[in-house]
């Protein structure tokens, strides 16, 4: 790959002095097992880093930092900076310490300047440059590449030659330090529900990185309010929209079942039903229902609250493992202890890296 090996050497002439600086830090074995979480960077006041419970977890992710959209570099403002600042001491600090990453860029994240960055040699070398500096500066154990999502075959090579070029300038630059290369990815490798098909270069994937974390939910959604559905559902007898069938066909597809890490949502999304007697998986559904924003999403805490208060009904879906509750003619669709408790056995039985959980706070 003379391409890699140019960007490499001129990355390493660029940050030699900053590669000097360069100190180990806290990693994780390979033999345990990956519990994490991602911080929104936006529930500092309610939950600012102190006040996570840190005994659920190996790695916490800083949810999100954006990119310059014309420099295609990390772009640390001063709000970033206070806060990964804290994030990252306050993760360190504990005992043992627990690793710290950043993920860059996620779902609200304009996908086009992603697509402009990848396309470009200069501008992944740019870009790369730029996450090695940071992780230095910040003392990160690692990277999380959160690109929802591409959008054709061409813009997959592309990723495919950023991973490439990512994890040869880490080899090179920082032969010392563990600074681990994650991705978030859709739930299934192919996305075989679009009318675009496209699947992810899992071969280079499994070679680069040191795990996907596959975002298992937002399987149903308000973009089709017909009928209701489980948004992360671990089995679907009838469409295969399911966890299973995702990371199954990921690991069938060659990524090595311990580089998969399941991700698992603490929020709901919720129906407003046609008819308040019809009130099961698939029936008919006329709004979002009562989730915030218009989009029906509603955080575990508040879906406990809600049951409550209206004394709804909550069934616990053992053929799809998820849950569900109604109350007039609300449906909430979600995840409970004893769902999350389902999905790792199933995650432990498959020989999983482990899982997450999108995100703390909820
Ligand atoms: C953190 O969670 C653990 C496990 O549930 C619990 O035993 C502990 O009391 C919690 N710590 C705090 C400070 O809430
Ligand atoms: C992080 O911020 C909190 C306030 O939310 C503060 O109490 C704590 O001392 C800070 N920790 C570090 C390491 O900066
Ligand atoms: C996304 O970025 C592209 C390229 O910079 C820009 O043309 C477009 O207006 C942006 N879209 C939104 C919604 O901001
Ligand atoms: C690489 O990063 C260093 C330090 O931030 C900077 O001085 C240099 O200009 C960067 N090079 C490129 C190609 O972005
Ligand atoms: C909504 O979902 C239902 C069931 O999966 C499907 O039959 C219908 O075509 C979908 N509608 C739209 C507009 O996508
Ligand atoms: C679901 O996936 C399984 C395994 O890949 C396949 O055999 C089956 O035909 C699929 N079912 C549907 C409805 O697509
Ligand atoms: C709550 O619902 C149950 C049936 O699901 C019913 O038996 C009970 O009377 C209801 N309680 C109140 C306070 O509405």
């Amino acid at each position: 790959m003379p391409k890699s090996t140019t960007t490499t050497t001129i990355l390493l002439l660029l940050l030699f002095p900053f590669f000097i600086h360069a100190t180990t830090s806290s990693s994780s074995s390979p033999s345990t097992i990956i519990k994490a979480g991602f911080w929104p960077s936006w529930s500092f006041q309610t939950l600012p880093p102190s006040s996570i419970n840190f005994s659920y977890f190996t790695h916490l992710f800083y949810a999100f930092i954006p990119l310059d959209p014309t420099t295609f570099q990390l772009s640390i403002s001063p709000f970033h900076h206070l806060w990964l600042t804290n994030f990252t001491t306050t993760v360190h600090s504990q005992t043992p310490p627990l690793s710290a990453l950043l993920s860059i860029a996620g779902g609200a994240f304009n996908r086009t300047i992603i697509a402009n960055l990848v396309s470009n040699p200069t501008s992944r070398a740019t870009f790369i440059n730029s996450t090695i500096s940071i992780a230095l500066h910040y003392n990160l154990d690692g990277f999380d590449f959160d690109w929802e999502f591409p959008a054709n075959p061409e813009q997959m090579d592309n990723l495919a030659l950023l991973y490439k070029e990512w994890r040869a300038a880490i080899t090179c630059l920082l032969p010392t330090k563990v600074l681990l290369l994650t991705s978030s990815v859709y739930f299934s490798p192919d996305f075989f529900l679009s009318i675009v098909p496209r699947s992810y270069p899992v071969a280079v994937m499994a070679e680069t990185l040191d795990w996907i974390n596959a975002m298992c939910f937002d399987y149903h959604g308000w973009w089709n309010t017909s009928e209701t559905g489980l948004h992360a559902a671990l089995y679907d007898p009838e469409k295969n929209i399911s966890t299973s069938f995702g990371l199954g066909t990921w690991i069938r597809e060659g990524m090595p079942a311990k580089k998969v890490v399941l991700g698992m949502p603490l929020y709901g999304r919720t129906w407003e039903l046609k008819e308040s007697e019809e009130h099961g998986v698939g029936s008919p559904a006329v709004n979002v229902g009562p989730g915030k924003g218009g989009k029906g999403i509603m955080v575990y805490g508040a879906i406990v609250r809600f049951n409550e208060e209206n004394n709804a009904t909550v069934v616990h879906d053992e053929e799809r493992v998820a849950v569900y509750s109604y109350a007039g003619k609300s449906w909430l669709g979600y995840d409970d202890e004893w769902s999350v408790r389902k999905k790792v056995e199933y995650g432990m039985k498959m020989g999983l890296g482990g899982y997450f959980f999108w995100a703390l706070g909820f």
